[in-house]
């Protein structure tokens, strides 16, 4: 073989090679079967409950799984459901779990939607080994119950299991969330670029948003930027989320995705960031509303090292933004840049609702450094 054919057969190969792990792999959307809507055979349910393993398509259940239709009436209460007519309820340490083949060392998120039944403190235990995220459903965020909720995880085999795990131990068994609607998404975590010393400051990465779910997608608390559904940033708070919302159906400041502040002082959006004691520092971000009819007197928080800042925004609800900017001196060689509403806000239905940040970036002053 000549070196050149030789090169072709190698060029060959590759696009062979590469073309096989691309069909197998996992596409951004919902997963096979992640709606539910393809059923157990009548044969594998006793009432509600699924009797076999196996029984619904795609997936491997454990435990008390229920499959509910829409308008499947319990203690006087309709069981909506947000996509199409199926779902399935996790009661007592039950769980779902799904075979997905992904790109080793990828990143991805985990979006999906959940619905509290019976207790206050609903969790769920979501997990591709060895990572795991134990997500509160206990606050509601919008008025038909249902929530969307992301989570992350970056692939350490080419060949995963993701399952969702409801830990539950409440007196009547069959007491456990709803889920409907499971779907994933690469994540490309961004680096930071010139003029900007934040990562994804501009959030325009962030986990899989449904295109008919308006309600926007919770991000629960995560402690760890790099496993974050919103790469770069982190969100502190105990059992409160903040809202990732996008342009199709939101006003957003900038791009096509921003963040609403849902839970007042419960949450903080927070980054860490590498800087120089003594140094100066700005922080210029967006402070808007969603155009989602949370009219008040809305107000963003914004620290950084010793400065604070309060950023008052009028919100008519119908969308808007301004800039706004925080200055500081670095007193150490991290810097956490934190981001909270002032106070709760509700919309006329009586679901949460707050000030949106966008468009953040940070810089360094130079020359005011000297006089410091
Ligand atoms: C169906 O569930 C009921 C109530 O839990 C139980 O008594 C019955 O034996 C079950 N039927 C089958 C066929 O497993
Ligand atoms: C969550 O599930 C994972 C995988 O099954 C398990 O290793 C982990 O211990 C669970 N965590 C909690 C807090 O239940
Ligand atoms: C910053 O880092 C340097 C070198 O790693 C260390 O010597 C110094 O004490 C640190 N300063 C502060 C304020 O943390």
């Amino acid at each position: 073989m000549t070196g050149s054919a030789r090169s072709v057969v190698a060029l060959l190969f590759l696009l062979v090679g590469s073309a096989a792990r691309a069909d197998s792999a996992v596409t951004d959307g919902l997963l096979p079967n992640g709606n539910f809507e393809d059923g157990p055979d009548k044969s594998q349910l006793n009432g509600t409950v699924v009797t076999g393993r196996y029984a619904i398509p795609n997936w491997e259940i454990s435990g008390f799984v229920e499959y509910i239709e829409s308008g499947h009436r319990e203690q006087d209460m309709i069981l909506a459901v947000p996509e199409g007519a199926r779902a399935v309820r996790l009661g007592n340490d039950a769980t779902i779990r799904q075979r997905l083949s992904v790109t080793r060392r990828a990143y991805y998120s985990i979006t999906f939607s959940a619905a509290r039944t019976c207790a206050q403190k609903e969790k769920l235990n979501v997990s591709v080994t060895p990572e795991f995220g134990v997500l509160p459903i206990q606050t509601v965020y919008t008025s038909s119950g249902w929530d969307s909720y992301s989570w992350a995880f970056r692939a350490k085999h080419s060949v995963v299991w993701l399952s969702i795990h409801n830990p539950g131990e409440e007196e009547d068994p069959a007491c456990g969330p709803l889920i409907d609607s499971i779907a994933i998404k690469n994540l490309y975590p961004p680096r930071r670029t010139k003029g900007n010393m934040l990562r994804n400051g501009d959030l325009e990465e962030g986990p899989y948003i449904f295109p008919d779910a308006t309600w926007g997608v919770l991000v629960p608390p995560i402690f760890e930027d790099e496993h974050s559904p919103l790469p770069g940033w982190m969100i502190m708070s105990d059992t409160k989320v903040i809202k990732y919302v996008d342009s199709p159906h939101h006003r957003v400041p900038q791009g096509a995705r921003a963040v609403e502040l849902v839970a007042g002082r419960e949450t903080a959006l927070v980054q860490e960031v590498a800087t120089v004691p003594g140094r100066s520092y700005r922080l210029s971000f967006s402070v808007g509303d969603a155009g989602n009819g949370c009219k008040d007197s809305l107000a963003v928080e914004a620290y950084a090292a010793r400065a604070t800042a309060k950023v008052p925004y009028e919100s008519q609800g119908t969308g808007g933004h301004k800039r706004a900017q925080l200055d500081f001196a670095a007193v150490a060689n991290l810097t956490r840049v934190v981001f909270q509403s002032f106070n709760y806000h509700t919309k006329p239905d009586g679901t949460l609702c707050g000030p949106l940040v966008d468009d953040i970036s940070l810089v360094s002053v130079r020359k005011r450094a000297a006089r410091l």
